[in-house]
């Protein structure tokens, strides 16, 4: 590598002075030394749409969107106070980690929901690098939609070479023109492709400048933040290469083919070096329903950060996760069904079969998993610690869904649709019709749940839980304790 030996710090430093703005940068929240860092789930407003128009109400973490963005060093111990002073009971969870179960934020299953003026402390040490991110668990559809989400970071040990490691989380907003969040509710977001939104945002920006000098070396972590919408970026003419998916590292793999499809909740880190002459613009475009420029990178008019790109190694070391072992696999199907136009006539809603007229009408489900809508009492599947699992999914439905899977990373083992890819994924697309098998060792024990993570799907039936025995804990009867309707939040 040519050039002095410079810290990643100083790259950054550097960068801040050149271009004068570090503003679509979440703050970064560092806690002081013993105390908690502190996330307070309130109301606040953002300028969502554009400068001049009406501001936006919101939900916040510490009144922002998004949330302050967290980063710790690897074996670090995350110690977050969630405080809540919204008017109805939250929870955190921290989408992608492999926490330990009662960290993990899930009403009903791993914690008592936090009510309002009450507060939680979430500790514990991530097991892997990467890029995260947390939400709430309850009421997700309306408490995400209105903005309570961040992104947390693991760094690697020893971090690749780059001059700018940037977070950038995309949302899809659903905004009047009187600035005001659209109401929730109603069936036909449900049972269709869920709340789709009007407005995008890049870090809470309508529109967002980044700002970089020729020959730089950014990182990128995208974050689909998005209730619903499958986002596809395009990047112009750059050439970015993807180094990790769900937050787990993969062999940098050159994206060529068309934009980079993003389902809800997804992460990917791209490394893009930013050749071209000083005063270059390209735009980073959303096409999913046409072309959406969200963002456009802004070349230094003068400045030259290096004339060739830098040749680091992006390769990311990998975390360690145990390979699945397919011969002695547990299988379980898991049949996706419901929606518009799909075939699902009955299905099993706490206990009891009804119509799915009479389930949609009377408590909003439109979806099942194996026939049942909302939380089963019992789990998909219980096995002992150590054992892999195999979930067999199929999608009887008319519409794609962001199948996430919590407490442990899979790989994909077989698909209708498309390559097999060798990644971990923490969320993946199922297709319309597609059969698609995932596997991975269930070595974290607890109760976890299973979802689409659209979040409309999520509340109106498509979810269940899996359960992962410690070979050192009693056998509890657990199915007597589970809440109701864990779905929307078990309240
Ligand atoms: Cu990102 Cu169960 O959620
Ligand atoms: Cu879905």
């Amino acid at each position: 590598m040519a050039g002095p030996a410079w810290t990643r710090r100083d790259f950054l430093a550097g960068s801040a002075v050149a271009c004068g703005s570090l503003a679509l940068v979440p703050a970064v929240l560092k806690a002081a030394a013993g105390s908690p860092i502190v996330l307070d789930a309130t109301t606040a407003s953002a300028q969502l749409l554009d400068a001049g128009e009406p501001r936006t109400p919101i939900w916040g973490y510490n009144g922002l969107v998004p949330g302050p963005l967290i980063r710790v060093k690897p074996g670090e111990q995350v110690r977050v106070r969630l405080r809540n002073s919204l008017a109805e009971a939250t929870t955190i969870h921290w989408h992608g980690i492999r926490n330990r179960n009662d960290m993990d934020g899930v009403p009903g299953l791993t914690q008592e929901p936090v009510q309002p003026n009450d507060s939680f402390d979430y500790v514990f040490a991530p097991p892997d690098s990467g890029t995260y991110w947390y939400h709430p668990h309850l009421n997700s559809g309306r408490q995400l939609a209105r903005g309570l989400y961040g992104m947390l970071i693991v760094e690697e040990a020893a971090p690749i070479l780059v001059d700018q490691d940037l977070a950038l989380i995309f949302d899809d907003w659903r905004i009047r023109d009187s600035g005001e969040i659209a109401p929730f509710g109603g069936l036909h977001n449900k049972a269709h492709a869920g709340r789709l939104g009007n407005i995008l945002t890049l870090n809470g920006n309508p529109y967002t400048r980044i700002p970089v000098r020729s020959g730089e070396r950014l990182r990128l972590r995208l974050l689909n933040a998005a209730n619903s919408r499958i986002l596809k970026l395009s990047f112009g003419e750059l050439s970015p290469r993807i180094v990790a998916v769900d937050g787990q590292p993969i062999a940098p793999k050159s994206y060529f083919d068309g934009p980079i499809t993003l389902a809800p909740a997804q992460r990917m880190d791209v490394v893009i070096d930013m050749l071209g002459a000083p005063g270059r613009e390209v735009p980073i475009g959303e096409v999913s329903r046409g072309q959406v420029e969200i963002a456009k990178f802004v070349w230094h008019k003068s400045e030259t950060a290096r004339k060739e790109p830098l040749a680091a190694p992006i390769e990311l070391p990998p975390n360690r996760l145990a390979e699945p072992r397919i011969d002695d696999a547990v299988r379980v199907p898991l049949v996706l069904a419901g929606g518009a136009m799909g075939r699902l006539s009955r299905a099993v809603f706490q206990g009891e079969e009804m119509s799915l007229r009479q389930l949609a009408r009377e408590k909003g489900m439109v979806w099942a998993l194996n026939g049942v809508a909302d939380m089963p009492s019992k789990p998909l599947v219980r096995v002992p610690q150590g054992r892999t699992i195999v979930v067999q999914m199929r999608n009887d439905t008319r519409w794609p869904h962001a199948m996430h899977v919590h407490g442990h990373h899979f790989r994909v083992i077989k698909r209708g649709v498309g390559a097999i890819d060798p990644y971990w994924w923490d969320t993946i697309l199922v297709q319309p019709g597609e059969a698609m098998d995932i596997a991975f060792v269930a070595d974290n024990p607890g109760r976890w749940m299973l979802h689409c993570h659209m979040m409309e799907h999520h509340e109106s039936g498509m979810c269940t839980w899996y359960e992962v025995l410690d070979p050192k804990a009693p056998a509890a009867s657990f199915e007597e304790q589970l809440l109701r309707s864990i779905c929307r939040g078990g309240v």
